[in-house]
């Protein structure tokens, strides 16, 4: 019996999603901390592909509880829609939970952080998956944000919804914003509340009697460490806590019921929206990356910059979450290359340092050191074992880990369920 957390340990997109529907075959419950609908994680069953964007990647698996916990703020419109998409599909929906302590994204969220990405200065922009997450996260922080339990009450969620749609209005129509309609929107958003409200439960009980049961329980984490907003390249970072930690507070558990924590972990690195990115390839190295290994955001289908995996990056990560163990994904991606580069230390200005900056700006000015290993030029997508693999990817894998002083648990060599296996 465990209770884990499973977070990513670089700028999001390592295949969290397809790690957690692996581990979910041996869950009771899965339960998403934090985040909202920018999240876009890919799940393969056998013939068909799934992408979840609220709804916790183990929904897939008939019985497996799903919770959607209270760190998480959820897109009415969003997650109905994804849901019945899911349902259109004969995905049975009977075992979800929707906090209701979640806070809830607006349809003003959505036009404000629209409307700070396309009038910010370029240099200001973050890129953001536009969904509406800072804002709905800023409304929370300010305690005006209006919450699952209100679903409850219309007459009160009504009068909250009214309230706030007009605050919004007179603060930033007169700057340019677009202005929200109340009347249409609260039709809108009213007929998703009303689909949601058989689900909405007090799930920090019901964590907490899973654990108390003993049942196995995985904490599912959205985007990434270096997106985290405390941790990461701050400002273009995500508005929510996406370490190891944010589970105990967007899920209601405390510390001691943790039992291990997954670390996955691209073989390469990716990032999607602005902000630096040491390791990045702009060449035809990264455009092979970028083709083979498919990356295209799984939510907004922007190209993903790609580069080299970044040593100094990663152990900070494995550092910050307390990883007992990797999930290495995306090996295949690297099949065809002659060479393979691993930065392991940071030039910055002429020093040589192995930590992460605080400081963005310097993190601009990063020279990556490399360190050369050979490919192996052969596929390693039918790969079901480690003595599968070639000699020089497992090279590479005990590298890696070597240098992240870090257990490899499981190891990715295709989008597939069966394209896994431990180590
Ligand atoms: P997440 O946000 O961390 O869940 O990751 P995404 O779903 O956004 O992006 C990962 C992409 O890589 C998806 O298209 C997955 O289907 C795919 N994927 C996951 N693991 C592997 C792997 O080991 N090899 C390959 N080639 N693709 C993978
Ligand atoms: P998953 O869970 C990759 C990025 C956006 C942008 C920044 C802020 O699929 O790994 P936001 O809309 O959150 O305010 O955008 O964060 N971002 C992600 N990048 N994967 C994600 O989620 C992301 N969620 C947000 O591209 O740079
Ligand atoms: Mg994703």
């Amino acid at each position: 019996m465990s209770v884990s957390i499973l977070v990513g340990l670089q700028w999001g997109d390592e295949g969290k999603g397809k790690i957690i529907d692996v581990l979910t075959k041996s869950v009771d419950m899965v339960v998403r901390f934090q985040g909202g609908n920018n999240a876009g994680h890919t799940v393969e069953n056998g013939t068909e592909k799934f992408v979840l964007h609220l709804v916790p990647s183990g929904i897939l698996y008939q019985g497996t509880d799903c919770v959607i916990a209270n760190g998480v703020v959820v897109d009415p419109v969003g997650l109905m829609e994804e849901m019945k998409g899911l349902a259109a599909r004969g995905v049975d929906l009977s075992h979800i939970q929707l906090s209701a302590r979640c806070q809830l994204i607006m349809p003003w969220h959505k036009e404000l952080d629209a409307f700070n990405e396309n009038t910010a200065d370029p240099s200001k922009k973050i890129g953001t998956t536009k969904k509406g997450i800072g804002p709905s996260y800023m409304a929370k922080m300010a305690r005006t944000g209006l919450r699952a339990c209100e679903i409850l009450d219309k007459a009160r969620f009504e009068k909250h919804f009214r309230d706030e749609a007009a605050y919004y209005n007179k603060l930033y129509v007169p700057h340019g914003a677009a202005a929200v309609d109340a009347d249409s929107a609260f039709e809108k958003v009213w007929a998703a509340c009303e689909y949601l409200k058989p689900y909405i439960k007090d799930s920090v009980v019901e964590v907490n009697a899973a654990i108390k049961a003993g049942r196995n329980i995985l904490f599912e984490g959205a985007q990434a460490m270096f997106l985290d907003i405390d941790h990461g390249t701050y400002p273009y970072v995500t508005s929510s806590n996406t370490i190891s930690g944010a589970a105990c507070t967007g899920a209601g558990v405390p510390p001691k019921a943790i039992d291990m924590v997954w670390g996955v972990l691209k073989a390469y690195t990716t990032r999607v929206g602005e902000g630096p990115f040491p390791t990045e390839l702009n060449d035809e190295l990264g455009e092979h990356l970028r083709t083979k290994g498919g990356e295209f955001g799984a939510t907004t289908g922007r190209p993903r910059r790609c580069g080299w995996l970044d040593i100094v990056g990663s152990r900070h990560s494995c550092m910050i979450n307390g990883v007992d163990y990797l999930a290495v994904t995306k090996l295949d991606v690297l099949d065809d290359l002659d060479e393979i580069k691993i930065c392991t230390a940071y030039r910055i200005d002429g020093e040589i340092t192995e930590h992460s900056p605080a400081d963005t700006e310097l993190m601009k000015r990063i020279e990556p050191v490399y360190e050369t290993l050979p490919g192996w030029k052969q596929s390693t997508s039918a790969a079901r074992s480690w003595d599968d693999l070639p000699e020089n990817a497992r090279k590479y894998l005990n590298r890696v880990a070597e240098l992240l002083d870090a257990r490899i648990g499981i190891i990715s060599v295709g989008p597939k369920r069966e394209q896994t296996f431990r180590k």
